[in-house]
């Protein structure tokens, strides 16, 4: 197969050129010509030549006028970031691993040594950048033919693919589940009986593969992946504890992680954004640990949205996410995830619909994509009323915040100026009478502006035995 269409970039002829003055030899691998091949788009280049990696790449970047290049002396490699392109090089390696120790000697190898150490046959293939061979396709693992079958497969035996390195396990995971593809059986069977081994991938590396998934196209593949290869419940416990239906009196409740993954493809079609995906992910987190029957009702999950958005930050922490506004963003839609259907259940009130707007704040659009997500009923006409509830309800927030203004709502006075008006230190009674202007506000008995918080607060202060002593400016 010839490549060289994918090879036309100038910075390949360098790296030619530089190769043959070291008496080395240079090839593209991995990703790139994965990708090339994929017709996907790709910026990340690695080179891999026989030998001399580090001193290839300060060639190069000599050639291209002094580029910025960083040199990683003890994994032998260096990164040449030249505009919008970011290239590493390596020296082919060969490994042999001694009987008494598991650190293995590496040693310069050929092309097809480096070849046999990646992960998967559609990642190990390179194109020549050498001039006798110029963009010819080097694939002693034919994975060119796996690429056309949509096929996983490890170069070597997958047990020692993946014990080499067992990040590999999550990322044959992401990769399916990316592409599209299927894991190939034996190694699908090595990934379930070495899963054990994914403890000694920190859990960044981990993390990072898994949002990958969360990010693919449609993620519960990769989850359902992760469930029936034992993984899941190693790197997220919780996750595979929503699995299983219990059944009482001939009563069962529904499948929460076939739910959730549902929930999850569902947003998914709807948003790009990470956070948002794992608020479809942790909605019903706290249904097994909240789950009771009862005779008359069946199964209840009562406050499972309280405990899910209150757990949120463990699992975050124990996945070593961000502990920072996406945290608090996901424990806020996670809170209110029932909010939406509740109001269709009663009737709409403005009031009702008010708090809503002031509790999810700007992010009330991304809480209905939930809700509507979360809608995964096989029986279509109760999907279509529950959609044309949300339209109501997104028509009446619509309304209620053309005239209120309460989604970005802001305390029309402030503790400091109560304290001020009656002259009082801090004491409960100031809480109390800011409350009381937030749920008159709320609630439409008041109109949502400076000088009826005035008043009001006046009104409240005098029911709980203070007078004004310093009256306030209706527009300071
Ligand atoms: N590789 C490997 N084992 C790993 C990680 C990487 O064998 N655990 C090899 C593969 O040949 C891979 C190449 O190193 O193609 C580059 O790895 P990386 O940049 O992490 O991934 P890509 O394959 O380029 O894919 P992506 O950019 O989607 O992560």
């Amino acid at each position: 197969m010839q490549l060289q269409q994918h090879i036309s970039h100038p910075i390949f002829k360098l790296i030619s050129e530089s190769a043959a003055d070291l008496g080395v030899e240079a090839y593209v691998i991995g990703g790139y010509v994965r990708d090339c091949i994929l017709d996907r788009n790709t910026k990340d280049i690695d080179v891999v030549s026989t030998g001399k990696g580090i001193e290839l790449a300060q060639s190069v970047a000599k050639r291209l006028g002094g580029a910025k290049i960083s040199v990683f002396k003890r994994f032998g490699t260096a990164m040449i970031n030249h505009k919008d392109l970011e290239v590493e090089f390596v020296g082919a390696r060969k490994e042999s691993y001694s009987e008494d120790s598991r650190k293995p000697a590496v040693e310069d190898g050929t092309i097809k040594d480096d070849q046999d150490r990646r992960d998967f046959t559609i990642n190990a293939m390179a194109i020549s950048l050498n001039a006798k061979t110029w963009g010819e396709l080097v694939d002693p693992f034919n994975g060119v033919e796996d690429l056309k079958k949509g096929i996983l497969k490890t170069p070597l035996e997958p047990a020692k693919t993946y014990s080499d390195d067992p990040l590999r396990m999550m990322r044959a995971i992401r990769f399916a589940t990316q592409l599209d593809f299927q894991i190939e059986d034996d190694s699908f069977q090595a990934i379930y009986r070495h899963r054990e081994r994914i403890s000694i991938v920190s859990q960044e590396r981990i993390t990072d593969e898994l949002n990958k998934i969360i990010l693919a196209k449609v993620p519960s593949k990769g989850f359902k992946l992760l469930f029936n290869t034992g993984l899941l419940h190693l790197v997220f416990p919780k996750m595979a504890e929503l699995f299983g239906v219990d059944i009482v009196n001939g009563k069962a409740h529904k499948d929460n992680f076939y739910h959730t993954l549902q929930v999850l493809d569902n947003i998914s079609e709807n948003t790009d954004n990470l956070w948002l995906r794992w608020a479809a992910i942790m909605h019903d987190i706290e249904k097994p640990i909240t789950k009771r029957f009862h005779p008359k009702v069946g199964w209840t999950f009562h406050g499972h949205e309280d405990r899910g958005s209150r757990v949120v930050p463990e699992v975050f922490r124990d996945l070593k996410l961000p502990l920072n506004e996406k945290m608090k963003y996901v424990q806020k839609l996670v809170l209110l995830h029932l909010r939406p259907i509740s109001l269709v259940q009663d009737v709409v009130t403005d009031s009702a619909v008010r708090r809503l707007l002031f509790e999810a704040g700007e992010d009330v659009d991304d809480l209905m994509t939930l809700c509507e997500a979360d809608v995964t009923s096989k029986n279509d006409d109760r999907v279509k009323r529950y959609m044309k509830n949300f339209e109501i309800v997104r028509q009446k927030m619509k309304e209620v915040e053309g005239k209120d203004h309460v989604r970005n709502w802001q305390p029309p006075l402030s503790g400091e100026e109560i304290m001020q008006a009656f002259g009082i230190r801090p004491c409960r009674e100031v809480g109390t009478i800011k409350d009381a202007i937030k749920d008159a506000i709320m609630d439409g008995k008041i109109e949502n502006n400076r000088t009826a918080a005035i008043n009001f607060m006046v009104e409240k202060g005098n029911e709980l035995g203070l007078k004004v002593v310093e009256p306030l400016q209706p527009n300071s």
